[in-house]
């Protein structure tokens, strides 16, 4: 059974609880309500009866002991003077005897009637005989005349108004409850469209995203209710799983490009190697000898120093590396770096430029001085500048700035260049020693240090290393 029909049952079974429990009672009271109307008009009209009755055989007879032959023999014409005005059938009884009968009907008295009976008691008395079609109500009230001669005024009213309205009001009943049914029906069938074709598109949705279209997206999160909220959350999930397999995969590139490039970079000094050992196998010329062996030992010094940086590399991206701080004078630091590198700096021509305020920070002094040494040893290998400005100052945060005026950096290397063992265009062509890790291990220092690291850059124009410590 689908959601639809459920709903819809459901209304129709509480509908018809309510009307199979209203209908009856309602009608009911309405019925009872229209019986006590009638008899109270019955009892009110028979009282009347009873006193023209008992002062018409007073007024007619000479004397008192001629009362039962008046009754006796104007009892016709009493019953049929009393229906003009109370308008039902009107019988006097003596005992079981019939004396008169405004209805000219046979009518055979074997046994007393026993709202006839009770009026001889002297109470007036009723009650309704539903077996018959129409149903009739019988009414006695009770005559005495003169304290000494008991009759019975009986009236026997015919109900079919009120059965009528009974049936009217059953009638009714049906017909509001058929036209309710209907109703409820077509809202149902309304209320649950409204309710089920979001969670149709949702069932759908997730059914393509689910077999792997992760664009789809839910059109119904700005609804304001349950199937809104259910779409709001549907989405943000999608949003993040499509995100992290967006995560996942670069990161699988990322991976793959460092297993190309690391290959790529150990190839070349083993190929190296491996061509002068051979050359020492085939010689005996001292000299090639020699020349073999330096370059071997050259080739290998640059393996060990690259494999020492991967190690440095990756001991740094241990997320539970430590950095040990001090207290530092960051301007001596700069100093110290750059005397290090002042006659790097002479061979390429390079002068470098010193603007540095007095600043002291906490920072691990060894690897903060690698990152500056990194920086700058760019700017020397491969920018071709003339000069080098190196700039210190602290405004909010303290802010690094190792700037040259060389050939700058292409975009597409600038997206990928901390990238262990991305190495640009020129670094790759040119003879200038590198492996492309010198400015991942730099991030890494500085992000450990909880700093940032960015690079702007403009071809033609020069490369700005910003470092930025909170
Ligand atoms: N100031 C600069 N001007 C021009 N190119 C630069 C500059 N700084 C970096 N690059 C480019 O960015 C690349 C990546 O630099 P990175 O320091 O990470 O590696 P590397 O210098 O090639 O190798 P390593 O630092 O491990 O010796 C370099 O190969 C170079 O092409
Ligand atoms: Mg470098």
């Amino acid at each position: 059974m689908n959601f639809r029909s459920k709903l819809t049952a459901l209304n129709i079974a509480a509908l018809l609880i309510m009307l199979v429990i209203l209908g009856p009672v309602i009608t009911k009271i309405s019925d009872n309500y229209n019986l006590s109307s009638i008899l109270n008009y019955l009892q009110s009209q028979g009282e009347y009866a009873t006193i023209y009755v008992e002062q018409y055989s007073l007024n007619k007879a000479k004397n008192i002991f001629e009362v039962p032959s008046v009754i006796e023999s104007d009892s016709p014409y009493l019953t049929s003077y009393l229906k003009k005005t109370i308008k039902c059938r009107i019988q006097i009884f003596n005992g079981n005897r019939l004396l008169g009968d405004s209805e000219d009907v046979f009518y055979e008295s074997k046994n007393i009637r026993p709202e006839v009976a009770e009026s001889f008691k002297g109470n007036s008395a009723y009650y309704i005989n539903s077996s018959n079609k129409p149903r009739t109500l019988y009414l006695a009230m009770p005559v005495n005349i003169a304290g000494r001669y008991n009759y019975s005024l009986a009236f026997i009213y015919d109900l079919s108004d009120a059965d009528k309205m009974r049936n009217n009001n059953i009638n009714i009943f049906f017909i509001t409850s058929l036209l309710a049914a209907t109703f409820t029906v077509i809202l149902s069938i309304l209320i649950s469209n409204r309710i089920i074709a979001p969670i149709k598109n949702l069932t759908e949705i997730t059914k393509k995203f689910s077999k792997g279209s992760l664009i789809e997206r839910v059109t119904t999160y700005n609804r304001d209710d349950e199937v809104g909220e259910l779409s709001k959350n549907f989405n943000a999930m999608a949003d993040s799983i499509e995100n992290m397999i967006y995560i996942l995969k670069d990161e699988k590139d990322k991976q793959k490009s460092f297993f190309d490039n690391f290959t790529h970079e150990i190839r070349t000094p083993l190929t190296t190697i491996l061509g002068y050992a051979e050359l020492l196998w085939k010689t005996d010329n001292t000299e090639v000898k020699d020349k073999s062996l330096f370059h071997k030992t050259a080739e290998g010094q640059r393996l060990l120093k690259m494999v020492e940086n991967l190690l440095e590399l990756s001991r740094l991206k241990q997320y539970d590396f430590q950095v040990n701080k001090a207290e530092v004078n960051v301007k001596t630091l700069l100093e110290e770096v750059c005397d290090s590198m002042y006659y790097k700096a002479r061979r390429y021509n390079i002068r470098l430029n010193l603007k540095l305020e007095e600043i002291h920070h906490f920072l691990d002094e060894d690897l903060f001085k690698q990152v500056v040494i990194n920086i700058l040893d760019n700017s020397i290998k491969y920018s071709n500048t003339d000069r080098i400005d190196i700039t210190l100052k602290k405004e909010d945060k303290i802010e690094l700035s190792i700037k040259d005026y060389g050939i700058g950096i292409d975009l597409d290397v600038l997206k990928n260049i901390f990238e262990p063992y991305y190495k640009g265009d020129y670094s790759r062509t040119s003879k200038v020693e590198g492996w492309g890790l010198g400015l991942s291990i730099a991030r890494e220092i500085v992000e450990k240090h909880g700093g940032k690291i960015k690079i702007i850059s403009k071809n033609s124009k020069g490369t700005e290393v910003l470092v930025v410590l909170e």
